[in-house]
């Protein structure tokens, strides 16, 4: 093993050549308007229903947190110029490089095998640790919205094992095994295995799916601010930031969970019918479509509960956000109900959307030899990854079942600022590389302008999440390269070179 092998790189020819090869096509069936409603579906779910809350009111038992308050607005606003920087890149790479992976495939390309694999196996945490953080919320809200129709599960069902198994009164009626609770989120495991099953059918149904939910989720959005814009009180938005600069920038780093997904837009290029066009479309105009709503939630969220009342709801009651703000605003039940219904759906279009983002990545991975090659299988039928689309689902639906909600939104936030950090600067090396290689969309300005402010704030962000999500991340990291070490390394394409890695021209994309 010598030490230039690490950094071996994928031409970017032979990354769109190898997606050519028999039986390894996807179906390209998606336009413009599918990917911004890919992007929206991703990234308005668990963030702006759930964790505005504690963003705002801040964290009142330990570990302590400041809350942004109505300065939430600013947390929002300064969460997006971030992610902002970082979608221009990814724009960047996608109009270069129209194949499956994401930031994976790109890496691949610029700065080597082993860099490339610390991104995929990261976005492992971005996309399917989010996904879980996500159901387990999908899951919460759904018992809240059956509870409304009077319907409750038993405890030991309807909450995970790590949050149920220290509360007395759940582990008191759980089934015991040898004297060991059973704790199972149930609804967690069931709405994952639904959307698995969803996406092995097909990407052309799945996306018809989303965009019905995209527009369902946007109504109730919309809804909950009309019926609640006669309760804001001006006055509530003094003093804007109750905790100052630590409150803002804590609040932009937890809410940086509710932008999660607009890059998930670019693991679809390969099927994508003109992904160099489309793609930038995609990514950046669900960006600021979400800004715009989210900035707008928060100022009624936040103009409706005054910030010490927000502090001791969040205290002692165990309300989703929105329906919390509506029933202080005197909102009736209907009203309430038709807004947790919106959440259960919302939350479910970003599990669409994010299932369909990981198989692709383990795809890529294997088709690079860095995993098993049976997971790059495509369905004769169906056209899709179906072997990757099934282990995510496993994955995902088991941990959800366990796994508690907070440690998974923190996770998921740092795993995901390192991720974009590198693609940041990736843009910066492959700048110098390959100055010359067509890009039908560039980031404004020099490498050393938005793609290096972009990785530095991403950093900066991450320093204001927990201390012991660093730690976490840290060991995911060190787990990742022991599987490299043991069977990528060693099985990469790279190292046993086929024909078909290296096609004679540059392939062309039709319309
Ligand atoms: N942005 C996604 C959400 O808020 C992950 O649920």
């Amino acid at each position: 093993m010598s030490f230039g092998q690490l950094f071996r790189t994928k031409s970017l020819d032979a990354l769109v050549g190898e997606t050519e090869g028999e039986g390894r096509q996807l179906k390209r069936v998606l336009g413009p308007w599918n990917l911004i409603a890919l992007g929206i579906g991703a990234v308005i779910g668990a963030g702006i229903f759930a964790t505005i809350g504690t963003a705002a009111g801040g964290q009142t038992t330990a570990p302590f947190r400041p809350g942004a308050g109505p300065g939430l607005m600013l947390s929002f606003v300064i969460t997006a110029v971030v992610c902002g920087f970082t979608a221009l890149c990814y724009a960047e790479f996608a109009s270069m490089v129209p194949v499956s992976g994401s930031a994976y495939t790109y890496s691949y390309g610029t700065l080597g095998e082993l860099v490339a694999w610390i991104i995929g196996w990261d976005l492992i945490i971005e996309y399917a640790i989010g996904n879980v953080a996500v159901a387990i919320s999908w899951a919460n809200y759904f018992n809240t919205l059956i509870g409304t129709f009077g319907i409750y599960l038993p405890k030991w069902l309807a909450i995970d094992y790590q949050t149920g198994h220290v509360m007395p009164e759940v582990v008191a009626v759980a089934p015991k095994i040898f004297g060991f609770p059973i704790i199972v989120n149930i609804f967690a495991l069931a709405i994952v295995a639904l959307i698995t099953m969803v996406l092995v059918w097909g990407i052309k149904a799945s996306a018809r799916l989303n965009i019905f939910m995209v527009g369902l989720k946007l109504l109730v959005l919309a809804f909950f601010v009309i019926v609640c814009i006669p309760a804001v009180k001006v006055e509530n938005w003094t003093p804007f930031a109750p905790n100052g600069w630590p409150g803002i920038a804590t609040g932009a780093a937890i809410i940086f969970f509710a932008y999660i997904g607009f890059d998930a837009v670019s693991t679809t290029a390969e099927e994508t019918r003109n992904p160099k066009r489309d793609m930038p479309i995609g990514i950046i105009g669900s960006l600021i479509v979400c800004t715009i709503i989210y900035v707008i939630v928060a100022a009624v969220f936040t103009g409706v509960i005054p910030f010490p009342e927000l502090r001791r709801l969040l205290a002692t009651e165990q309300g989703e956000p929105l329906t919390m703000a509506m029933q202080y605003a005197g909102q009736s039940n209907l009203s309430i109900r038709i807004v947790a219904f919106g959440s259960v759906v919302a939350h479910t279009a970003v599990l669409l959307v994010f299932q369909l983002g990981q198989p692709r990545i383990f795809f890529a991975m294997a088709r690079d030899g860095l995993l098993p090659k049976g997971i790059a299988k495509v369905h004769p039928k169906y056209g899709t990854p179906h072997v990757a689309t099934i282990i995510t689902g496993l994955v995902v639906g088991v941990a959800a079942m366990f796994s508690s909600l907070e440690d998974m939104v923190n996770l998921t936030n740092i795993g995901t600022l390192f991720a974009f950090m590198l693609v940041c600067i990736g843009i910066i090396i492959l700048r110098i590389k390959e100055p010359n290689r067509e890009r039908t969309f560039r980031v404004p300005g020099p490498a050393w302008g938005i793609p290096l402010i972009g990785a530095l704030t991403c950093v900066g962000l991450a320093y204001y999440l927990e201390r012991s999500s660093w730690t976490r991340f840290g060991a995911w990291l060190a787990l990742g390269l022991v599987f490299y070490f043991v069977y990528g390394f060693w099985n990469s394409r790279l190292r046993h070179p086929r024909p078909a890695d290296v096609p004679p021209t540059p392939p062309t994309f039709k319309e």
